[in-house]
């Protein structure tokens, strides 16, 4: 049904109204909960840290995110054309553009990650991963620094995703969520008991839950914003895409507290899950991005059926990889499908083709290509801050002036309340948008500028 992308042709819609809710968490949810989110309140000192992300997801996020879909639904078209649609003849889109760049960044170095998620998933399924006195530190970093392995699991995971994304909307995305994302959370709640019962996890808890703000710093504050924006896939243009494909029948405002709490709500799990263990084990909290391929091969040695508990879990973390890898891919692959004229068909592989060869250098910066390095960070580090610490943010400052100033509240709310719907809190909502969220991203870069 999708030969070209011709305007006589219908736009391709979710298949139901929770499909985009489904989808969007599905986005949300990933490595940045379950890998990313552990190891940067670990590095960022705990509880602090954890509430001042929880108040930008609060008071950044979800007044973005509410806007952000709104931009996708009045324009009905990729994530720069959508822009143009609703503010012809002006250079707004440019911000789309940027999310689409953004969007291209992350796949590059998340399906890297991915990758590593797939491969620790094969191992644990041919029983290869879990063994009684394995140093798992040196286990993981002996494969991340391999020139060949880490490269054929991002290659296969691509391939994967490339496939899923030439399916289409309905077909390909939405029906992997309806089944994937369910399942995700029965286990993670398995975990979460399992790791509240080992012995002192009161320490773990409260380096997680109990706030000691003499840690604080500008890098920190920076950091909690960046992985705001990342968890939530905030303004790389995948809510733009995303809500191009829902119907008008839809809560905007429904759909974001629910995409927010989700994802809220998996990070949280995530962190009762690893923190106590990480104190019960003994294994350093600050570690960096291998503290999850540690920890938890770690709780899964000492545990009953740790052995058939890892097989589930990897698989969760690669399903939760793939489902974001998915709409990382869909946002590329709908600008390019309709500004080239392509189908989805023809798109799909060229940008994975191109994003797996750029990916291919992050897989190699922590092997052969760790020399290279500017500011002291590695390709993969700089694709991982850039992306997450500097341009989503700005892509953020620059959205929430569209929306505040140039679209404004009103447009924005006309658009949400079609068919009835409502925006609840309409002025708290626009007072946010337009004051609180571009003067507070300005002040934690200002603050910030020093630390690069
Ligand atoms: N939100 C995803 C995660 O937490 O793993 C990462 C991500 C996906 C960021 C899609 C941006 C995006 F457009």
């Amino acid at each position: 049904s999708e030969k070209n992308s011709s305007s006589l042709e219908p736009r391709e819609q979710w298949g139901t109204r929770l499909g985009f809710m489904l989808a969007a968490a599905g986005s949300a949810i990933g490595l940045g909960n379950i890998w990313r989110f552990p190891f940067v309140v670990g590095e960022g000192g705990g509880a602090a840290f954890v509430l001042i992300y929880l108040g930008f997801v609060l008071l950044i996020g979800l007044p973005l995110l509410i806007g952000e879909i709104s931009i996708g639904r009045k324009g009905q078209a990729n994530a720069m054309d959508s822009y143009k649609a609703i503010q012809p003849r002006t250079k707004w889109y440019l911000n789309g553009f940027i999310g689409i760049l953004i969007s291209f960044m992350i796949l590059s170095f998340y399906s890297v990650v991915s990758g590593w998620a797939f491969y620790y998933f094969i191992q644990a399924l041919t029983g290869q991963l879990i063994a009684p006195n394995r140093d798992y530190g040196s286990t993981f970093g002996g494969f991340i620094t391999d020139p060949i392995m880490p490269i054929v699991f991002q290659v296969l995971l691509m391939t994967i995703v490339v496939i899923i994304v030439m399916g289409g909307v309905k077909k390909g995305i939405e029906k992997w969520n309806n089944i994937l994302m369910p399942t995700l959370f029965l286990l993670l709640i398995v975990l979460v008991v399992r790791s509240l019962s080992l012995e002192n996890a009161h320490i773990g808890l409260s380096f997680f839950l109990k706030p000691d703000f003499s840690v604080i710093d500008s890098t920190i504050i920076l950091a909690a914003l960046g992985q705001a924006f990342f968890s939530l896939s905030l303004a790389s243009g995948l809510y733009v895409t995303y809500g191009s494909y829902i119907n008008k029948k839809n809560s905007i405002p429904a759909n974001a507290g629910g995409i927010v709490f989700l994802d809220l709500l998996v990070a949280i799990m995530a962190g009762l899950i690893i923190f106590p263990a990480v104190f019960h084990y003994g294994i350093d909290p600050g570690r960096g991005p291998d503290l999850v391929f540690v920890t938890f091969p770690t709780i899964f040695t000492d545990m009953p059926f740790g052995a058939l508990f890892a097989v589930l879990f990897f698989f969760f973390i690669f399903v939760a990889a793939l489902t974001s890898a998915i709409s990382l891919l869909e946002v590329v692959v709908a600008f390019i499908k309709e500004k080239f004229h392509l189908s989805r068909k023809i798109a799909a592989p060229i940008t994975g083709a191109i994003i797996t060869v750029v990916g291919m250098f992050c897989a190699l910066s922590f092997g052969s290509l760790s020399h290279v390095t500017l500011f002291d960070r590695t390709i993969f580090d700089i694709l991982d801050f850039l992306t997450a610490e500097i341009l989503l943010p700005f892509a953020g400052l620059i959205l929430s002036i569209f929306l505040g100033w140039i679209w404004k509240p009103a447009g924005v709310r006309e658009e949400v309340e079609k068919e009835g719907n409502s925006l609840p809190l309409y002025s708290i909502w626009s007072f946010l948008i337009r004051y609180v969220i571009p003067v507070v991203i300005l002040i934690v870069f200002i603050d910030s500028l020093g630390i690069i």
